[in-house]
């Protein structure tokens, strides 16, 4: 057996999102949020489910947080909800939702976890979806004033803050696809929503330098994928590097690099209309940052597409490979070739993978254990692949598996179970899956026995 041991003071975590745990949406004068109206809009939620209870977290949390004490967790990755504590997006703000977030934060104290906290989860508020949403500029400022009233007023301490949580997805998923909330299927739109995202972030990351707060680093969360062209013929190729174009490097070149990618530039420009932007925004966006969180699942594999200006390929879902429920195939080694990628070409800066897990179909034996084997074997399989990037030189200094809990996954509902626990919704009753236990052994050595 081989030992696996991780660099000393390695963040062990477990990742969550507000709207996919909380519940409590009209509680203490929580604003409507984008999520709520879209998931109580018949049609676009598998089973027309929705967030309005989830895990109840917002009433159990100390439950929650004993929970994370148990399986021994130094880090624990959640996200704020804006419209608890600007229910209008803006204007006044509610502080009985800051205070929930203060109680949350001394509970994780009590047993030395650190925080991390993620400032946009997808959940905007409505009142600012009515004025434009992220289509709008204005909604970079307002997220800008939120994220500063937070830098001033959420005076504990925090370890990691992150402005933002795949804005890939948001973008587009939302945007251009129609999937998630608002629901929208306009790929320019998303490009404008891409662009003030990324604007938002640059400004959050200046007045958070300005406020100057001790010991704390800030940074932003991108989901990235290895993208593999399904041959090496020339076409294929090309493919690779123009889905790579779309999906990684649009978001990571203007951050790192201060420009978008040119290739994707004049892609885009030949059947979109490109983001209107102004001209200190490349600046704003390159505003330098103490880490980069990465989500990592899976890898795209992509023969070429119709025209040299397709960006999005035929994805290839080889048939010999594991899939998990969402349909995503199980690849770890993508995660060393991301690491080691990310830190080739935009590094050196410290990394942190911020979500990686897998949902599965699993059951609730009548002794209430749950025998996630499979789950055990991906978290297994790729925690040995981010040690191997660090063995090259990775400066990889945590992990978070998503997720802690069962929860609401979106467009999915409550069919999909990422957790480390298994939640019963009726009763509310939390049960630790055998994937937790193995967690546990895993944080107590610092490593993996493989
Ligand atoms: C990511 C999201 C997270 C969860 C996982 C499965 O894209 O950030 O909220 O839905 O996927």
């Amino acid at each position: 057996m081989a030992k696996l041991i991780f660099p000393e003071g390695f963040l062990w975590g477990a990742a969550t999102a507000a709207y996919q745990i909380e519940g409590a949406t009209l509680s203490d004068g929580r604003g409507e949020s984008i999520w709520d109206r879209f998931s109580h809009t018949p049609g676009n939620i598998l089973n027309e489910e929705n967030g309005d209870v989830a895990c109840d977290h917002y009433r159990l949390y100390r439950q929650d947080v004993k929970n994370m004490a148990d399986i021994g967790l130094n880090a624990y990755r959640f996200s704020i909800s804006w419209p608890r504590i600007f229910p209008q997006g803006s204007g006044k703000p509610n502080l009985k939702g800051l205070d929930f977030y203060r109680r949350l934060i001394e509970e994780l104290h009590k047993y030395k976890i650190k925080p991390s906290v993620t400032l946009y989860h997808w959940d905007l508020p409505q009142a600012l979806e009515d004025k434009g949403g992220w289509r709008s500029r204005d909604t970079a400022k307002y997220f800008n004033q939120y994220a500063a009233f937070l830098f001033e007023n959420l005076d504990l301490p925090v370890d990691r803050w992150i402005t933002l949580n795949e804005p890939w997805v948001f973008a587009f998923i939302a945007h251009a696809m129609g999937v998630h909330a608002p629901g929208m299927n306009d790929f320019s739109a998303a490009l404008q929503v891409a662009h003030n995202m990324l604007l938002g972030h640059g400004l959050a990351v200046s007045s958070f330098r300005d406020i100057k707060r001790k010991d704390e680093g800030i940074g932003i969360t991108l989901d990235l994928k290895p993208v593999h062209p399904a041959s090496e013929n020339k076409a294929d190729l090309a493919q690779a590097a123009r889905t790579d174009g779309f999906m990684n490097r649009w978001f990571l070149d203007p951050i790192f690099r201060g420009s978008y990618p040119q290739d994707m530039v004049e892609i885009y420009a030949r059947s979109f209309e490109l983001p209107r932007a102004e001209e200190e925004d490349a600046a704003i966006i390159a505003e330098p940052i103490d880490f980069l969180g990465i989500n990592n699942y899976t890898r795209t594999i992509v023969r070429a597409g119709s025209s040299e200006d397709d960006f999005m390929g035929n994805p290839l879902n080889p048939q010999e490979a594991e899939y998990t429920e969402m349909g995503w195939e199980v690849y770890p080694r993508g995660i060393y070739e991301l690491l080691t990628r990310v830190h080739r070409d935009y590094g050196p800066l410290p990394l942190y993978i911020t979500e990686n897990g897998a949902a599965f179909d699993d059951e609730l034996n009548s002794d209430g254990t749950i025998n996630d084997k499979r789950r055990i074997n991906y978290l297994q399989g790729y925690l040995a692949e981010a040690w191997n990037a660090i063995q090259e030189g990775v400066p990889l200094k945590g992990y978070f598996v998503w997720t802690l809990m069962d929860n609401f996954e979106w467009s999915f509902g409550y069919s999909k179970k990422f957790g480390l626990i298994y939640v019963d919704y009726t009763s509310q009753k939390r049960y630790f899956k055998d994937s937790a236990y193995w967690y546990r052994d895993v944080i107590s050595r610092n490593g993996l026995e493989v």
